[in-house]
């Protein structure tokens, strides 16, 4: 689903990402983790389309996404949150869910209203079904009509996470979703998670909910891979435990 290939970033004389490859399979969740700087969110903004590397490519589900803009990798299932929020705050928690999924939605303006009134009463009501599944979900049914600037960090982070599933992503990145979670949050998301038929890239620095959610790891130091494997094997790694896990 996801091929990383060759990828290198720098700013001014830091590489942020030095000749990183890798690949996941469709299904798999996948852990990002390593150091403060070892180059994860320069990672996901390479996958998602915010940044442009200097050298490599990215292919998602065979196809090389590498030169398109992050709206087309959104077209194509591209979906992620981020390590700072990013709500629409003067939305709705429900706004932002739905404004997620307004690209389906109608188009033509009034004229096209007025002819398709049924079939748009239909689409309207099946995207507020959607909406009421995922923040269900997420567990978020009770700050329905809530600001999403008045909720809590975690709060926010599960909105965003909300956001990122209502279109039914096919890869799924998440930057250190557990941060601003409290304990119950943290075991919903890792059920969440879980149960995704979709493919997920995570960074995180929680060891107890990587090694929980993820079937790969993948540790990046000083914007390197050095290592990749399933979660056991990661754990006794003696250069992932000098690098990072102590
Ligand atoms: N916009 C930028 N301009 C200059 N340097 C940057 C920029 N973004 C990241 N860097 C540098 O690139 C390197 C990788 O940063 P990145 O944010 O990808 O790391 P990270 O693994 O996500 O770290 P953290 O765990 O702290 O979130 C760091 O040395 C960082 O200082
Ligand atoms: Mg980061």
């Amino acid at each position: 689903m996801l091929a990383v290939d060759g990828v290198s970033v720098a700013f001014g004389g830091v590489k942020a990402l030095d000749q990183v490859s890798f690949e996941v399979e469709e299904g798999v969740v996948c852990g990002v983790i390593g150091p403060n700087g070892a180059g994860k969110t320069t990672l996901f903004d390479v996958v998602s389309g915010l940044r442009r590397p200097v050298e490599g490519r990215v292919r998602v589900d065979g196809r090389d996404v590498t030169g398109l803009p992050p709206v087309r990798r959104a077209r194509a299932g591209v979906r992620r949150t981020f390590q700072r929020t990013q709500v629409f705050g003067r939305l709705t928690v429900e706004d932002n869910v739905l404004a997620a999924l307004d690209w389906h939605g109608g188009g033509g303006g009034l004229a096209a209203d007025l002819v398709g009134l049924p079939a748009r009463r239909r689409l309207e009501r099946d995207r507020r079904e959607r909406v009421a599944e995922v923040l269900a979900l997420c567990g978020l049914d009770g700050h329905r009509e809530a600001y999403a600037a008045a909720l809590p960090v975690g709060g926010r982070r599960l909105v965003e996470l909300a956001r990122a599933l209502a279109d039914r992503p096919r890869l799924l990145l998440l930057d250190e979703p557990t941060s601003g979670l409290d304990a119950a949050q943290t075991a919903r998301l890792a059920e969440v998670v879980r149960s995704l038929e979709t493919t997920v890239l995570l960074v995180e620095h929680d060891m107890g909910f990587v090694m929980d959610v993820c079937d790969r790891i993948v540790v990046l130091d000083l914007g390197r891979v050095i290592a990749a494997g399933p979660p056991a094997e990661i754990r006794e790694d003696p250069v992932v435990r000098a690098a990072y896990l102590g």
